[in-house]
């Protein structure tokens, strides 16, 4: 498979009245062709940020960073015109957003809603046609009655069948790249199940790639080929989905995946919430930003940015219990436990 996004060295900030926040620092990462990578990380640690950066929406007073890469394609999309960007957002990368049950027009019947996205790119289709594709799309989304729901207003259906008609929106124009922002995160667990199924079935037909961005590893397990976790602006951990599950290296990713509930695990599991929050990204630390909340943190972790280990050729890490030069002695746990 060869690369579809690739993003190099991508910084963004937002310079507000409490100062410069280092949204996402220095990431880098690839989206094969038809792979589904999904980016995980708590609240605030720089995901939709990601995900706007890649679909030019950082507006002001957001800035990407001059020397960010980000190609799709083999190109530099930062260079793109206005009549570039209008091309590439639906034909080559669409994005269902995680409001997605406000960024519907409430005063838009749904069949006009999905047409209008493909007015911008099949503008060689007549009316008919554009409609037909519209139920063919609905169809695939799991609604049943899609002539009719065509006729009909967001506020009349469901959360879930709102769900799908974003989905159905971000996918009529058969894009290279999905990047789907916490799509199921207002709905209930088995609705969320059935439109991630429905996802990835489309995907299959699409020959799509998609981008996945939630806070919860539960859900990633059976969709995910790729995962990648994000701290506080940067990627601290990617790897293959059995790596992150059976093999995860970086304290932060354990301590995520012991707070998200697993369903081969028959309710049996003990749950434990990371205690703390992310630090303030107006003036994150100088090393790394988990040192605060990590049991097995050393003095070094607090002082440098630990450098990128690679564990296998899909697996790589950032942390300096990786490092042989780091101290081994001296962890957060083995200090409190000589308090005791
Ligand atoms: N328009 C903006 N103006 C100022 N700061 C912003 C803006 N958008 C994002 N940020 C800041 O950038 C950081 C990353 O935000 P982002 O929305 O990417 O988080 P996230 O990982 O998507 O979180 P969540 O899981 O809550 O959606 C946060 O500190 C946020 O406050
Ligand atoms: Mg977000």
């Amino acid at each position: 498979m060869s690369d579809l996004l690739e993003m190099r060295k991508v910084s963004v900030t937002y310079d507000t009245y409490s100062g410069m926040v280092q949204s996402v620092r220095n990431i880098s990462f690839c989206v094969k062709k038809g792979e589904t990578v999904a980016l995980v990380g708590e609240s605030g640690c720089g995901k939709s940020v990601t995900a706007k950066s890649i679909m030019g929406l950082i507006k002001k007073p957001g800035k990407i960073s001059k020397d960010s890469e980000i190609i799709f394609s083999g190109t530099n999309i930062q260079k793109f015109s206005k009549d570039q960007w209008r091309k590439f957002r639906g034909k080559e990368c669409s994005m269902i957003f995680q409001d997605a049950l406000v960024s519907l027009n409430p005063t838009m019947k749904i069949g006009r809603q999905i047409i209008e996205n493909l007015d911008n790119h099949a503008k060689e289709l007549s009316k008919e046609e554009k409609e037909q594709k519209a139920i063919e799309m609905l169809t695939l989304t799991g609604i049943p009655d899609a002539k009719q729901c065509l006729m009909k207003y967001p506020h009349e259906l469901s959360g879930g069948m709102r769900q799908r008609i974003m989905i159905a929106i971000a996918l009529i124009t058969h894009p290279k790249l999905l990047i789907a922002d916490e799509p199921t995160t207002s709905l209930d667990v088995t609705i969320q199940a059935q439109i991630l199924k429905q996802m990835k079935s489309l995907q299959k037909q699409l020959n799509m790639a998609i981008l996945l961005i939630t806070h919860d590893l539960g859900i990633v397990a059976d969709i995910a080929d790729k995962v990648i976790v994000m701290y506080a602006g940067r990627i601290v951990e990617e790897g293959e989905c059995r790596e992150i599950f059976y093999r995860p290296a970086h304290p932060y990713t354990k301590a995520l995946l012991e707070s998200a509930p697993r369903l081969d695990q028959n309710g049996k599991q003990m749950l434990r919430a990371i205690e703390g929050s992310i630090p303030d990204m107006t003036n994150p630390p100088e090393g790394c930003a988990f040192c605060m909340r990590c049991p097995y943190a050393m003095e070094v972790c607090a002082a440098y940015i630990p450098e990128e280990k690679k564990i296998s050729e899909s697996h790589r890490v950032s942390c300096w219990l990786m490092d042989k030069r780091a101290e081994r002695e001296g962890t957060n746990n083995e200090r409190s436990q000589k308090n005791l």
